[in-house]
C-alpha cells in the first residue's frame, strides 16, 4: 500500500452502525465487505443497506442506477478471512470490551502488515483495544455518527499508539468518503458525547422529576434550539443502552455526577426499554 491510499474496506459487524458505516463507503465508489457471524446477520444487513439506498433514491440523493451500483460495491460474509485484503477494516460490533478486544484480535491476525485497523467504539479507550494487535500504531478510533449515511461528522481518536501514517491514512479515507473529520485525544466521550451525553441525561432527569412532559421537553429543545430531534426521541434512536453504557464510561473515566446515568434510564434499559430498536423507550414506536 502507498503510505495512505484505502483501496477496499472491510466492516466487521453489520448492525445499525456497522451497515450504515458500509454504505456510505460503497457510496463513495470503494468496494467493501461487510462480516457479520452468521447468514442471518449479514442478510439483515444487506436488507437495511437496501432500505437506505432506497430512501436515499427517494428522497432524491441517489439515482436507481446509482443504488444498484452501490449494492454491488458490497458484498457479505460470514468468514472473517475475507476482511484479509482489505486496506482498512473498521470494527463495529455491539459495544462490549471483550467482544471488542476478540474481534480486534482476530481482524490482527488475518490483515497484513499496512493495513489500517479502526474501532467505532463510542467510549472504550482505543489505546486498551489496540493492545489486542502486535502492531498497535496501526489502529485508531474512528467513530461514526448515527444514521451514518446522514451525518458528515467522524471522530479520528488518535491513541498512544497510534502512528502518524495511520492518522494521515485515516483522514484522506474520511474525507474521501465525503465526511469531515476531527482529531480527539483518546479518553471517554471524545469530543461529541463528552458534551452531548450531560445534556441528555438532564433531560432525562427533568422527565423523571416530572418537571415536565417528554413532548415539552423535546418540543423545547427542537422550537427552541433548533435541534432537529428533542432529547428524548434522540436518546430513543441512539438506544438507551448504548447511552447508558457511554454514561459509564465518562463517569468511570471522569467521576463527575454529571455523567452517571440516571437511576430512571437504568431501569428503563433493565426493562428492555432501548428505545426505536426495542419498539419502545421514552415514546412507543
Ligand atoms: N441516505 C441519504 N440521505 C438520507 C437518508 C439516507 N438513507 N435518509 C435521510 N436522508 C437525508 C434526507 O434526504 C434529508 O436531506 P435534505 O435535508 O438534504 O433533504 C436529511 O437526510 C434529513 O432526512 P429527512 O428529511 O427524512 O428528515 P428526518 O426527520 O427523517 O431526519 C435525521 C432524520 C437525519 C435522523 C434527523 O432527525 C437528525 O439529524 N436527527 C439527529 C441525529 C443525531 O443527533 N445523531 C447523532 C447521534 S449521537 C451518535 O451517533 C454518537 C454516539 O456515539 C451515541
Amino acid at each position: 500500500m502507498t503510505d495512505v491510499e484505502i483501496g477496499s474496506v472491510a466492516v466487521v459487524g453489520g448492525g445499525f452502525m456497522g451497515s450504515g458505516i458500509a454504505e456510505a463507503v460503497a457510496v463513495a465508489g470503494i468496494p467493501v465487505v461487510v462480516r457479520d457471524v452468521d447468514r442471518a446477520a449479514v442478510d439483515s444487513a444487506r436488507e437495511r443497506i437496501g432500505q437506505s439506498l432506497s430512501r436515499a433514491v427517494s428522497r432524491g440523493k441517489l439515482s436507481h442506477d446509482e443504488a444498484a451500483a452501490v449494492l454491488g460495491r458490497i458484498s457479505v460474509t460470514t468468514e472473517f478471512d475475507q476482511v484479509a485484503a482489505a486496506d482498512l477494516v473498521i470494527e463495529a460490533v455491539p459495544e462490549n470490551e471483550r467482544l471488542k478486544l476478540e474481534v480486534i484480535a482476530a481482524i490482527g491476525e488475518v490483515v497484513g502488515e499496512q493495513t489500517i485497523v479502526a474501532s467505532n467504539t463510542s467510549s472504550i479507550p482505543i489505546t486498551q483495544l489496540a493492545q489486542a494487535v502486535t502492531q498497535p500504531e496501526r489502529v485508531i478510533g474512528m467513530h461514526f455518527f448515527s444514521p451514518v449515511p446522514v451525518m458528515a461528522l467522524v471522530e479520528l481518536v488518535v491513541a498512544l499508539d497510534t502512528s502518524a501514517e495511520t492518522l494521515d491514512g485515516a483522514r484522506a479515507f474520511v474525507e474521501r468518503i465525503g465526511k469531515q473529520p476531527i482529531e480527539t485525544k483518546d479518553r471517554a466521550g471524545f469530543v461529541v458525547n463528552m458534551l452531548l451525553v450531560p445534556y441528555l441525561v438532564a433531560a432525562v432527569r427533568m422527565f423523571e422529576e416530572g418537571f415536565a412532559s417528554r413532548e415539552d421537553i423535546d418540543t423545547g429543545m427542537k422550537l427552541g434550539c433548533g435541534h432537529p430531534m428533542g432529547p428524548l426521541t434522540l436518546l430513543d434512536f441512539i438506544g438507551l443502552d448504548v447511552t447508558c453504557a457511554v454514561c459509564d464510561s465518562l463517569y468511570d473515566e471522569f467521576r463527575r455526577a454529571e455523567y452517571a446515568p440516571p437511576p430512571l434510564l437504568k431501569r428503563m434499559v433493565a426493562s428492555g426499554r432501548l428505545g426505536r430498536k426495542s419498539g419502545r423507550g421514552f415514546y412507543e414506536y
